[in-house]
């Protein structure tokens, strides 16, 4: 029978509730049960960078933190998996309807430059899929259009990644061999993208759970925010979306996972269906009581 070493380190259930709560408050993200052991081999490294021997002193640690080591652990429990192009469906959308829509608003109402919004952009890979199809689909017809494209993540780490803009081959899997060839440079097994489609993004950290670092958020026409609110409890996903909510102008259109769908959450967002893709819009009379 195999021997247990009474000395290795695990995570009790009373400090795994200490640390999901903590973390839940801080960043929305929901450790369920069942997650235990995922949280457990996340965190982990971390004691061992703060140079303690147990979770229940980490945790402690935690309490009384002001070093930034919270930062440090968020950035050990959020997932980051993302590609470019990663629902491609969504991006035909944008490119056969959405933006054409976007930019007759503009053209008649004259309201400054579009906005996009890559909302929990990881390692960038959605935003620059953004910039690449601007390049390919708008500029070409609209030289003079202005925009605006931002990625925004909670995580630090994924927001270093993506200011370099190095992906591997599992990243650019959606990307044509006319896109790679045109908007990356190919070095070994890394494909780095081409300076005139970094310069499209700024990237800034931003918490979708923190209603302070959202009310700087307003005016987009485009928000993609895929692959997050499925970590979030209802009570967190419902707030974000809120948020994002007053974050779109009116007509203005939201991109959820290619597997999510909202359900009941209190957002007056209409669905609009297209090829494979579903959008949701904010309506251009809607609206939800002001907090900003
Ligand atoms: C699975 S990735 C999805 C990336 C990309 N949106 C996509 O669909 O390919 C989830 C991202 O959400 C970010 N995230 C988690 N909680 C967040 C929060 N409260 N605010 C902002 N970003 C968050 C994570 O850091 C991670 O990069």
């Amino acid at each position: 029978m195999k021997r247990t070493n009474s000395k290795e380190v695990t995570l009790s259930v009373r400090t795994f509730e200490r640390l999901r709560t903590l973390i839940q408050k801080r960043t929305g993200l929901d450790f369920p049960d069942e997650k235990r052991y995922l949280l457990e081999s996340r965190v982990k490294p971390r004691l061992r960078a703060q140079g303690v021997s147990s979770f229940e002193a980490y945790a402690d640690r935690l309490e009384t933190d002001n070093t930034g080591e919270i930062a440090n652990l968020v950035n050990a429990v959020t997932i980051n998996e993302t590609a470019f192009f990663r629902h491609p469906s969504q991006f035909e959308a944008l490119e056969e309807s959405i933006f054409p829509e976007l930019v007759r608003r503009h053209q008649q109402h004259r309201t400054g430059p579009l906005r996009l919004w890559s909302a929990a952009c990881s390692a960038g890979d959605e935003a620059y899929s953004l910039a690449i199809l601007i390049r390919e689909a708008l500029e070409p017809r609209h030289p003079r259009l202005e925009y605006e494209i931002v990625g925004t993540d909670i995580d630090t780490e994924a927001l270093d990644e993506a200011r370099v803009g190095h992906y591997r081959k599992r990243s650019v899997r959606n990307v044509s061999s006319a896109y790679l060839r045109d908007y990356f440079d190919q070095s070994g097994d890394t494909f780095v993208v081409k300076p005139s489609i970094r310069d499209m993004v700024e990237f800034r950290p931003l918490n979708l759970t923190d209603a302070r670092d959202m009310r700087k958020m307003r005016n987009f026409d485009l928000i993609m925010c895929a692959n997050v609110l499925i970590y979030f409890n209802k009570e967190s996903k419902r707030e974000v979306l809120q948020g994002l909510y007053r974050s779109l102008r009116p007509g203005g259109y939201l991109f959820v996972g290619g597997s999510e769908a909202l359900g009941e959450l209190e957002v007056p967002l209409e669905a609009a269906r297209y090829d494979g893709a579903l959008a949701y819009q904010r309506p251009t009379n809607g609206s939800l009581p002001s907090r900003a």
